[in-house]
């Protein structure tokens, strides 16, 4: 007699999120995917079980996770906003703790397998190229929080990886999120300057590798804390003129700028760069450099070959006819 194999469940938290929209649209054939946010669910659905829910609506969250009974969790949702966050401390608080505490509970008494979006900006960025081990020194509130939710995972649920992301750059698999990469081929587009950090030290990773490695992650015997990190490590005012040379614009167009000399924003560390050796000894999916990563992005949408020109010559093409 044969037995047949259930379809896991995965909870994706946040789906008008950036990163989420990667995770749902690469798990879609291998998971039951229910995913919440507070944001309208979409009108086509497809395959995806959407819920809409505050997060911090903990009666409600109790419920939907009941409800759900998920073998696995990505927790992507937060107010990743780091201004907002130091000017809003008690939402952000709220969120980025309160709501990933309440996940890490749930998850501790279901055994369900917890993994946690966390950030480079945990760390101070005075040394740079930071390994898992290192201790965060966080220099704003958001990071702050990120800390404080790594901390209650690692004292209330085994089964938990906590992912620290470097800079997510990419082009948005769904729905809308944080794109620094789409608003900045607008402005190209346009023939306009864009200002880049040149203080800001980074090892940025594509969305459709990061999407792949948080699936494997839910799906893995791995737990404890690893970085998510691309190959390169570079200044993000260098990483910009080396996506404009290769979408075809002039490297000129990105201005450098200083973003701690900035009136009225949040401190940032200059140098957040992080080793990804353990993801590349522990995971399957490859971890890439600046220019395979912004290929991998660019042809996503297409569903076409990977073969670069072709991908870039799609998204050009996708942008004009958007005009
Ligand atoms: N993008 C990066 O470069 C980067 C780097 C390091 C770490 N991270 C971390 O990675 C995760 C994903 O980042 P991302 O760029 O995908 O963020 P994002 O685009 O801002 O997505 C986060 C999503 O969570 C939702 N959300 C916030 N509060 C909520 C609540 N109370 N209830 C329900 N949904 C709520 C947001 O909705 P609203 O838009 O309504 O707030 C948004 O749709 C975050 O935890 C972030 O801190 C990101």
């Amino acid at each position: 007699m044969t037995t047949l194999k259930r379809t896991p469940t995965l909870l994706v938290t946040g789906f008008g999120g950036f990163v989420a929209g990667s995770i749902i649209a690469q798990g879609m054939n291998d998971y039951k995917i229910h995913t919440v946010d507070r944001i309208d669910v979409p009108k086509e659905q497809g395959d995806v079980n959407y819920h809409q829910l505050d997060l911090t609506d903990s009666t409600g969250l109790a419920r939907l996770f009941v409800q759900i009974d998920p073998d696995a969790v990505i927790h992507t949702a937060a107010i990743a906003d780091i201004d907002f966050c130091q000017k809003n401390q008690q939402i952000a608080k709220k969120v980025n703790v309160g709501v990933t505490q309440q996940l890490a509970e749930l998850c501790g008494k279901s055994g369900a397998k917890l993994v946690f979006c966390s950030t480079d900006t945990v760390f101070d960025g005075k040394k740079g190229f930071y390994v898992e081990d290192d201790p965060p020194h966080p220099i704003n509130f958001y990071a702050e929080t990120k800390v404080r939710g790594e901390q209650i995972i690692s004292e209330t649920v085994r089964n938990a990886a906590i992912a620290r992301l470097s800079l997510v750059m990419g082009l948005s698999v769904m729905g809308t999120g944080n794109s620094f990469l789409a608003r900045t081929i607008e402005k190209l587009q346009a023939g306009d300057n864009v200002k880049f950090p040149e203080n800001e030290i980074r090892t940025p990773v594509d969305v459709i590798t990061l999407g792949r490695a948080l699936l494997e992650l839910a799906d893995n015997a791995f737990h404890g804390t690893i970085h998510l990190a691309g190959n390169d490590r570079l200044t993000r005012y260098d990483m910009a003129r080396r996506i404009a040379e290769r979408l075809g614009y002039s490297p000129d167009l990105i201005i450098a700028t200083n973003s701690n000399a900035m009136p009225g924003r949040a401190p940032r560390p200059d140098d957040a760069s992080l080793n990804n050796s353990k993801a590349k000894s522990i995971l399957k999916t490859p971890m890439q450099n600046l220019i395979e990563g912004l290929d991998l992005t660019l042809n996503y949408k297409s569903g076409k070959s990977l073969h670069t020109s072709e991908g870039i010559a799609n998204f050009k093409n996708r942008n004009h006819s958007r005009k």
